[in-house]
């Protein structure tokens, strides 16, 4: 199949219009087509269509018990998927829609299982990029879409990545350049009484419980290595992870860095090549290896937003191992540790 690359900036002009109604058409029909959003790239069908929905399962190389997101451009669309929305919910969304959080509910009959890996709940998400909200309405108001990556592989924050995934095996990509924020939305369970987040992203906790009040994480969350079973499907699965072997190390900024300086001094004795995720402030101090920085510590949005691309960068420049700082900050940095301690299969050397 050969996959059509489109530039497309928004929803404003006629030419971006016309690019849209489309790709909206070919989702109508049953096909995917990769699309951008402000938290990752999405492979987007009909999420009302099962064989539609087979065909992302496909496309990804993704576990059929996977559920999908649907995504949804207004209010009225929930209200048929979703069969009782919690007025906490409805709070959540006037604050947080359109935007990077996705809400569990217990789904209505027109959902087909194909949708919701088999679950009796559905998620969804409004997503706030003008060509996602365009699209989702061109296509007829309900896209299915999961991250643009094949299965495990590090999420897709450029229309490149997408297609260094996906070409020959979807018929459309709309390139609308970077996204904002660089990792998935955040999960919020609202199926049981007291709402729990299942996946943090750039909505934190404490942004949440100013809304809700109660608020649990998911136990298979906070103690990643106590072997409990993570409530969204997805998290169970090693993931977000780069070809060579990532390792964290923790501690002191100073110490960090002195060891990193020691491992990848090693690997480059040893005739490896050694990759480093460093920081702006951190970067001068290596002396060997491949030397990244993912951003700034003054601003954790950075760090979030080129995570993704750093580990594909690794890949394509083919070294062994990866040496990595963590970035745990009160913010968006817990969702950045939770998706580099998968990328890394947990592995993290404290100092
Ligand atoms: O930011 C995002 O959410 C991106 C963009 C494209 O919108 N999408 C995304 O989808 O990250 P995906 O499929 O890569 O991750 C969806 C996660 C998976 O871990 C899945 O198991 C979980 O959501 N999930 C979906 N439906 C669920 C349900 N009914 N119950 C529990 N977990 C669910
Ligand atoms: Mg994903």
């Amino acid at each position: 199949m050969k996959t059509s690359i489109i530039k497309i900036k928004d929803n404003q002009d006629r030419s971006d219009q016309q690019k849209i109604r489309a790709a909206g058409k070919i989702i109508r029909e049953g096909g995917v087509v990769a699309f951008p959003t402000e938290t990752v790239y999405g492979l987007g069908a009909d999420a009302l269509n099962p064989d539609a929905a087979r065909k992302i399962y496909e496309a990804k190389g993704r576990p059929s018990d996977n559920p999908l997101i649907i995504h949804i451009a207004d209010m009225e669309a929930l209200e048929q998927i979703a069969d009782s929305v919690p007025p906490l919910a409805r709070k959540m969304a006037e604050r947080f829609w359109p935007g990077p959080l996705t809400m569990i509910f217990c789904k209505r009959d027109v959902v087909p299982m194909e949708t919701t890996g088999g679950l009796e709940t559905v998620a969804v998400r409004m997503p706030r990029h003008p060509v996602a909200l365009a699209l989702i309405q061109a296509a007829g108001g309900y896209i299915a879409a999961p991250s643009a990556n094949t299965s495990g592989r590090p999420s897709p924050t450029l229309a490149e990545h997408v297609a260094e995934d996906m070409e020959g095996r979807i018929p459309m990509i709309l390139d609308g350049g970077a996204v904002g924020i660089g990792i998935e939305s955040t999960i919020v369970d609202f199926s049981d009484e007291i709402p729990m987040v299942l996946r943090p992203g750039s909505i934190t906790p404490d942004m949440i419980r100013k809304v809700t009040g109660d608020l649990r994480m998911d136990p298979g969350l906070i103690e990643e290595n106590s072997g409990v079973r993570p409530r969204a499907p997805g998290m169970k699965y090693k993931h977000y992870a780069p070809r060579a072997e990532l390792i964290l190390v923790s501690g002191a900024q100073d110490k960090v860095q002195e060891k990193i300086n020691v491992l990848a001094r090693e690997a480059a004795m040893s005739g490896k090549t050694a990759g480093i995720i460093g920081t702006d402030e951190s970067c001068g101090c290596y002396g060997y290896g491949i030397v990244k920085s993912i951003g700034t510590r003054y601003d954790e949005e950075t760090i979030a937003r080129h995570l993704y691309g750093i580990l594909r960068e690794f890949d394509q420049q083919d070294v062994d191992v990866i040496y990595s700082e963590c970035f745990s900050a009160p913010g968006i940095g817990q969702a950045v540790m939770n998706r580099l301690l998968k990328a890394a299969g947990q592995r993290m050397i404290e100092v």
